[in-house]
């Protein structure tokens, strides 16, 4: 602990408050004492300049554009390592050794069946049902089926639920996805890798086999890795929240997944092609970058602007060189693609993103490549819930596992009315 401190002159008290570093980042100024010993709230909403809480999985520097889990660099990451290495990265803390990671995967391997009950959940739905609605509603019903490891506070229990979610998403999603084509479920293939195996059971059908292709499954890896953990974004925000309570872990997840739907948070990726689509051809970027610029206009730039990254979001850059290689080596010529290279152009070099510090995001490029493969847009954060499953789980671990942990309970500025008597609706 250093023994820097910041002073807050209040009611005419100076009144000094402990500043805590940590191992990279800005320092923070520890409050906790504020309201006992000024009356006071801090005020703010959407949480601009607070730090929630403390965390080991990943750094984020939005002005440099880094991105690090448990320190490795995401470029490093995407290029040299696997989503169930970095799935063992952010719950242990360090890369695998090999044994390690064989045991890992087949441990997850073991855990890729649903429940046959849990199937007959998605035929309360109907066919054009959004996937993102079953995805809530089928995760959020696993807490009905696992009452052997319903004790959070056992780290065995809390263990194999994160498993059993990092297992099952990849097939939950396929189903969902099935489901819309009605097309029959396929069942998980243990014999294939994580994301080969999420691919058959997407576009495999029973009446013929279906052969992983290496370079679509290379990317779609790749793609996982990019969106696996963010720091305390909205919906890891949200399953930290709803796990301070003591909830259900299955029924955390589902409350993230619900977050995350949002067009603000993983709803862009969606949002974007959809964007670029409508946009169609470069002759009409122009239009489309006035109505982002116009404060009349509810239109935004999808895929652009980041509340922490104020440079290129690291993640972007990848997924933007990932695009390139899928379109070559799938002999893929998709006109949106060019779209999207000279909106970034254009809106890089106009003073308003410029000064506004507004860059592409991850979401920008990822409904591109996703297109390419074969997925409808709705599916788009789907895949992205499916990824980010072990940063959640990762971040409630950690949360759940510190000693100090308490359940999560804002305040308000109160602005309604001041006390007033009942009056009886003869009175009214
Ligand atoms: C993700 O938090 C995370 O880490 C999220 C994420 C993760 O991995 O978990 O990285 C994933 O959610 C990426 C973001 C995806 N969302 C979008 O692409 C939607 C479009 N972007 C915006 O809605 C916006 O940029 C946010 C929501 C991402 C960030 O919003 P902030 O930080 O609250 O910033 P803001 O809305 O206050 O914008 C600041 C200014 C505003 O103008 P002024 O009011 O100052 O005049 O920039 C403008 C905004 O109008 N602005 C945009 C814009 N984004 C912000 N103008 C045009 N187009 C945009 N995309």
């Amino acid at each position: 602990m250093s023994d820097l401190k910041a002073t807050l002159n209040i009611d005419g008290n100076a009144i000094e408050y402990p500043v805590i570093q940590g191992s990279d980042g800005p320092d923070v100024i520890d409050i906790r004492k504020l309201y006992a010993q000024t009356g006071k709230f801090t005020f703010d909403p959407g949480f601009t300049s607070t730090a929630s809480c403390e965390s080991a999985l990943t750094f984020i520097d939005g002005d440099e554009g880094i991105l690090r889990h448990r320190g490795y660099d995401i470029e490093e990451l995407s290029e040299k390592s696997s989503f169930m290495e970095v799935c063992y990265l952010l719950l242990n803390g360090e890369l695998p050794g090999k044994q390690q990671l064989h045991d890992f995967s087949y441990t997850i391997s073991r855990h890729t069946m649903l429940h046959e009950q849990l199937a007959t959940f998605y035929r309360g739905f109907r066919r054009d049902a959004h996937p993102m609605a079953i995805m809530c509603g089928v995760v959020g019903a696993l807490s009905a089926f696992y009452h052997d490891s319903t004790d959070i506070a056992d780290p065995d229990h809390r263990k194999i639920s994160s498993h059993r979610l990092i297992a099952k998403m990849p097939t939950i999603a396929a189903m969902a996805y099935k489901y819309a084509m009605g097309q029959p479920f396929l069942y998980p293939d243990n014999h294939l890798s994580y994301t080969g195996n999420f691919l058959r059971m997407t576009f495999g059908v029973p009446a013929e086999p279906y052969v992983v292709n290496p370079i679509v499954e290379r990317a779609m890896d790749r793609i996982f890795i990019l969106h696996a953990d963010h720091e305390q974004n909205a919906s890891t925000s949200t399953v930290r929240l709803a796990g301070s309570s003591g909830a259900n872990p299955f029924a955390c997840i589902a409350a993230g997944i619900a977050c995350l739907w949002g067009p603000a948070h993983g709803g862009a990726n969606e949002a974007a092609l959809n964007m670029l689509r409508e946009i169609g051809t470069p002759d009409r970027i122009p239009h489309y970058i006035a109505r982002a610029k116009d404060k009349n206009d509810p239109f935004r730039l999808m895929g652009f602007g980041h509340r922490v990254y104020k440079n290129y979001d690291p993640r972007a850059s990848v997924m933007r060189q990932t695009v390139r290689e899928i379109m070559a080596e799938l002999k893929i010529n998709d006109p949106v693609f060019e779209v999207a290279l000279q909106l970034e152009e254009m809106a890089l070099n106009d003073p308003y993103f410029i000064e506004k510090k507004l860059f592409p995001n991850v979401d920008f490029y990822s409904g591109i490549i996703l297109s390419a493969i074969g997925f409808p847009t709705e599916m788009f954060t789907v895949l992205f819930a499916l990824s980010r499953t072990v940063g959640w789980v990762a971040q409630w671990n950690e949360m759940i596992s510190d000693p100090g942990q308490k359940i999560g309970r804002p305040r308000q500025l109160y602005t309604g009315p001041g006390h007033r008597p009942y009056v009886d609706i003869a009175a009214r």
